[in-house]
């Protein structure tokens, strides 16, 4: 079977908005009517005006959809979990929180800050507490904007993220269970210890050895790579940044490194783009997606079945609503 070719048939017979990350395959990513980083599909899928959204993503990014805009039905062509989000649970952040309590810092000093890379149930459990979300595109504004409160930040899960806004805020961080407990009472923003194994591949060595080899060289990565690797890049920014900065913001002819997810990069390749990595750094669960996945939607779609559709509790929507919704008005 021709999976495209039914795919456009099929978009155009139902009701239904296909929206894709960046990172998802090049074949599964051709077929979103709806493509941007993790903010951008957030907002934009919430708007779309069909009743069916496909969401072809990881699992946090269709529950955003679901909690935003409850009305919609979403489907996932696979439910693919993002590693990281899976490195935090409501049992851990009540945890995390125990360990700040005991050591003299109360939940009333304390103002969470969760990464959209979260499930909706970590986010409810943020947005009881008065917090808010973030994406890596307002990541700075939005700890701005928390720290108005006088209170300490929680960020969670990305330890990265949270450490790198600190350093270019000249604010300081400390992360549970890596820095000492003096450390962490004395930071400004305290970080959960979760990372993403993908941006983790990108190495200070990879820097080192692209700049050996073309001096002029431009360095870009995401903000979830490692502190180390993030103080000695050039530029610094989400997926869409990243993709404006390349396309818009410098010469065609200027090389640029750049540390995120390989299927984004590798479409930029007629860029003078190189991948900072000597290995492929693929997200496995993005990468999960396939044509024939997202084939099998739309005809769940057609044949009412709706196989894989993302249904959130509404105690979890009413609060993860709250802290999404605070994100939006920053
Ligand atoms: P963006 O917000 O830049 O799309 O990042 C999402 C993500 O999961 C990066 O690994
Ligand atoms: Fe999650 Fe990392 Fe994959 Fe992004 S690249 S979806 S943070 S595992």
């Amino acid at each position: 079977m021709n999976y495209k070719e039914e795919i456009i048939r099929l978009k155009k017979e139902l009701d239904v908005t296909i929206v894709a990350h960046f990172y998802q395959r090049d074949e599964v990513f051709e077929m979103g009517d709806i493509v941007g980083d993790s903010l951008e599909l957030a907002k934009r899928a919430m708007a779309a005006p069909t009743k069916n959204i496909i969401f072809c993503g990881v699992g946090f990014m269709g529950e955003s959809v679901k909690v935003l805009s409850p009305e919609k039905r979403v489907l996932m062509p696979k439910i693919a979990c993002c590693a990281m989000a899976k490195m935090i649970d409501v049992e851990y952040f009540d945890e995390n929180l125990k360990i700040l309590n005991n050591a003299g810092i109360s939940n009333d000093d304390i103002l969470p800050i969760t990464y959209i890379n979260s499930s909706a149930a970590v986010k409810a459990a943020v947005g009881k507490m008065g917090g808010y979300v973030c994406t890596s595109s307002n990541a700075f504004k939005i700890i701005q904007k928390g720290l108005t409160s006088g209170k300490k930040i929680f960020f969670v899960p990305d330890r990265c993220l949270g450490q790198n806004f600190a350093n270019q805020m000249k604010l300081k961080s400390a992360v549970i269970g890596m820095d000492s407990i003096e450390d962490v009472k004395n930071s400004d923003i305290i970080c959960y210890n979760g990372f993403c194994s993908v941006h983790q591949l990108f190495t200070v060595e990879d820097i080192e050895f692209y700049k050996e080899k073309y001096p002029d060289i431009i360095v870009a990565v995401h903000p979830e790579c490692d502190v180390k690797v993030v103080d000695r890049a050039d530029f610094v920014g989400s997926t869409s940044q990243l993709i404006k900065f390349i396309t818009e913001e410098i010469s065609p002819e200027q090389k640029v490194v750049v540390g995120t997810e390989y299927n984004m990069v590798n479409r930029l390749r007629d860029k003078n783009t190189y991948v900072l990595s000597s290995t492929k750094p693929e997200c496995p669960t993005m990468n999960e997606t396939t044509l024939e996945d997202l084939y099998n939607a739309l005809m769940s779609i057609k044949n009412e079945t709706y196989d894989n559709e993302i249904v959130v509790p509404q105690d979890v929507v009413k609060y993860a609503k709250i802290a999404l919704e605070k994100m939006f008005e920053v």
